[in-house]
């Protein structure tokens, strides 16, 4: 099979490898054998204010579930990602920020420097009277204040909850109020790919509905004018007033470092809880070994602050390893296809770590904006965020890598804190679209619908069956959830809720989710919440969502849409839901197929057959199997008869 070709370690990363080939199975059986040990060692990474005498202490069975590690020790993150590099390492550069406008100055801050800005930011927190555990919305592009704001968080220990620039006010006062944030950092406004994103006006709007907002901190980004009310503060002038040193706060191991909130198949988003120690461990071990980090490294991670590759991969994994993080205001594609090379050139990128909905993007435009840029310092790639197609891949290798640089394709979920099966460079043959092996203190399993255990050669559910520190450790505000959601599709494991198959070298590849969660561009998106935004509409009397195949994104949106009687359905109306769903939820989920349907599949009991819709959206209508179950089969060939696309 082609895609079964493999890539050898190339020989200079076998030769110089932090961990090879036997270093890996070595960890990986430490860490199989005597968890504890394995990680107690390993949490001398950290700069621990006291030391952890325990591990993992956890249980994924319902009567005394529960997850912790390290939880005698105490440590602050902000400390481990600047204040102990300070001696070593405060003329290094920490962050290098490129700017949307090609033309633009980059601006570059040593770890002495981010240290100041860090401390400066959290004595304006505290003086807006942010005190230890409370939670802080920030809502902000990807401006150097972006970092210092997550880092000022963590070294006050307010608990941070990051809202991507792209979503709508709506969305984001949702979030507001789960977590009850009295506090919301933004800028003027946002830049990216030339356009403006009305930051603080969408704070506005969000405030109508956010009832626990007192304070808004506002960062002057574009310099564009807006309106300030009462409970805004420039934080330009707020900074000013306030000291550049501050004390990090100790944390317990197990105290809240921040919420993320993300898509599930059923119901509204959840806040993802993600505590201090294991987390922070986690995001420096797999940093430093899945991209081999060594000082003096450019490590470029793509994604934006506001999913959890951007927390784990552009913060905390490369600060606290010393390293140096470059963060792109912009888009890879903007104003040209040859952008993201650019900024590799200019700033010299050892290591660039991106998605595969990018890559697909620009390899559309050719070869030639790629051959136009030099990549000398490039020297290994990365993926994440959905699975990758062995062209994609190989084009990503041979021509953007010239097949020099090794691609490590990272699988994991906001769920897991940071990558869980992926490739070590000096250690890991590779086979285009295959995550690989787990790495050290992963135990992956795969199990059929009924949850027996699949064994050797085969595909099933993702499942992993035992703790690692990393691991999300409740709901936000709902632990109950946490439970119901992860660990009892199949009593006693953490379940994924992805599909993977496992080759005869014991690869993992994995498949795509097998629950209603779509994968756009990257980004998750519960079929649930687009949806309901759907219902929302006067106009509209049901909806059902399903994925299907797009060249560019991975997956698109397609949404079966049922009028209330007596309304028309009409290219016009299918313009209007999408406005009225980015309004809703944000652009990102604006359906890319909208269908109107006098009628839903659905079975005697009014469950909508979901199966039937996906084998429509996808096209395969030869392929729609038993209807006979269906209340109305006669739904089915209207469906198929007025498919868009
Ligand atoms: C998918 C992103 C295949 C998967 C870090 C997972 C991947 C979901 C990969 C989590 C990969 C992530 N190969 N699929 N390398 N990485 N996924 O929470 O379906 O935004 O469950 O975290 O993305 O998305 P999330």
């Amino acid at each position: 099979m082609a895609d079964q070709q493999l890539y050898p370690v190339p020989a200079d990363w076998a030769a110089e490898a932090k961990v090879d080939r036997a270093g890996y199975e070595a960890m990986y059986a430490a860490a199989a054998r005597d968890p504890d040990a394995f990680w107690l060692e390993q949490a001398a990474r950290l700069d621990w204010v006291k030391a952890p005498t325990v591990a993992g202490d956890w249980s994924f069975d319902e009567a005394d579930f529960g997850i912790s590690w390290f939880k005698d020790g105490v440590l602050n993150v902000s400390a481990n990602c600047l204040d102990r590099h300070l001696a070593e390492r405060g003329d290094t550069v920490a962050i290098i920020w490129e700017p949307d406008e090609p033309g633009e100055e980059a601006k570059r801050f040593t770890y002495a420097e981010l240290h100041a800005e860090v401390c400066r930011f959290a004595n304006v927190l505290k003086a807006q009277g942010v005190a230890k555990g409370d939670r802080v919305t920030i809502y902000l592009p990807m401006i150097p204040e972006a970092a210092f704001a997550l880092l000022a968080c963590a070294r006050i220990g307010a608990i941070h909850s990051v809202v991507f620039g792209g979503f709508s006010p709506e969305a984001l006062a949702g979030r507001i109020e789960d977590c009850d944030s009295k506090l919301v950092v933004t800028a003027d406004c946002g830049r990216r790919g030339g356009k403006r994103i009305p930051l603080k006006a969408n704070v506005d709007a969000a405030a109508a509905h956010a009832p626990s907002l007192e304070r808004v901190i506002v960062v002057k980004a574009t310099g564009d004018d807006v309106p300030m009310h009462d409970r805004d503060v420039w934080y330009h002038e707020a900074a000013a007033d306030v000291a550049a040193d501050c004390a990090p706060e100790p944390m317990e191991a197990e105290d809240p470092l921040f919420i993320l909130y993300t898509s599930g198949s059923t119901g509204k988003p959840k806040g993802v809880l993600h505590t201090t120690g294991g987390y922070l461990l986690w995001a420096s071990f797999t940093h430093d070994l899945v991209f081999d980090y060594r000082p003096g490294n450019v490590f470029w991670c793509a994604a934006d602050i506001g999913w959890v590759t951007g927390h784990t991969y552009v913060i905390y994994g490369p600060l606290a390893n010393g390293a140096t993080t470059l963060m792109y205001e912009g888009l890879p594609n903007w104003p040209d296809a040859s952008r993201i090379w650019q900024v590799v050139d200019r700033h010299q990128v050892h290591t660039l770590f991106t998605a595969p909905t990018a890559l697909r993007a620009l390899m559309k435009e050719g070869d030639a904006p790629v051959k136009a840029t030099n990549r000398a310092s490039l020297k290994l790639l990365g993926t994440v965020g959905e699975p990758i197609n062995p062209e994609a891949w190989r084009w990503y290798h041979d021509v953007v890598g010239e097949g020099r640089s090794p691609i490590v394709d990272t699988w994991w979920q906001t769920e897991t804190g940071g990558a869980l099966i992926a490739p070590l460079p000096g250690a890991t043959d590779l086979k285009p679209g295959s995550a690989t092996r787990p790495l050290p203190g992963v135990q992956p399993q795969l199990v059929d619908e009924n949850g027996s255990v699949l064994d050797g050669e085969t595909s099933g559910n993702l499942c992993i069956t035992a703790s690692w520190p990393g691991q999300m450790r409740t709901v936000w505000g709902d632990h109950e959830r946490f439970f119901q959601t992860y660990f009892t599709t199949y009593r006693g494991k953490y379940f994924t809720g992805d599909g993977c198959r496992r080759d005869e070298d014991g690869y993992y590849w994995i498949t795509g989710r097998v629950d209603d969660v779509l994968n756009v561009s990257g980004h998750r998106m519960g079929t649930a919440e687009v949806e309901s935004a759907l219902v929302l509409h006067p106009k509209v009397a049901e909806a059902a969502v399903v994925g299907m195949p797009h060249d560019v994104k991975g997956q698109g949106i397609y949404a079966y849409v049922t009028l209330n009687s007596g309304v028309e359905g009409s290219d016009d109306l299918a313009g209007e839901l999408r406005q009225w769903v980015r309004k809703e939820i944000g652009p990102i989920a604006s359906p890319d197929a909208i269908q109107f349907a006098p009628g839903l599949p659905k079975t005697r009991s009014g469950k909508i057959m979901r199966r039937i819709l996906r084998k429509i959206a996808e096209g395969d209508v030869g392929g729609l199997g038993d209807t006979s179950t269906l209340a109305d089969p006669a739904v089915v060939d209207d469906l198929v008869a007025h498919r868009v696309g």
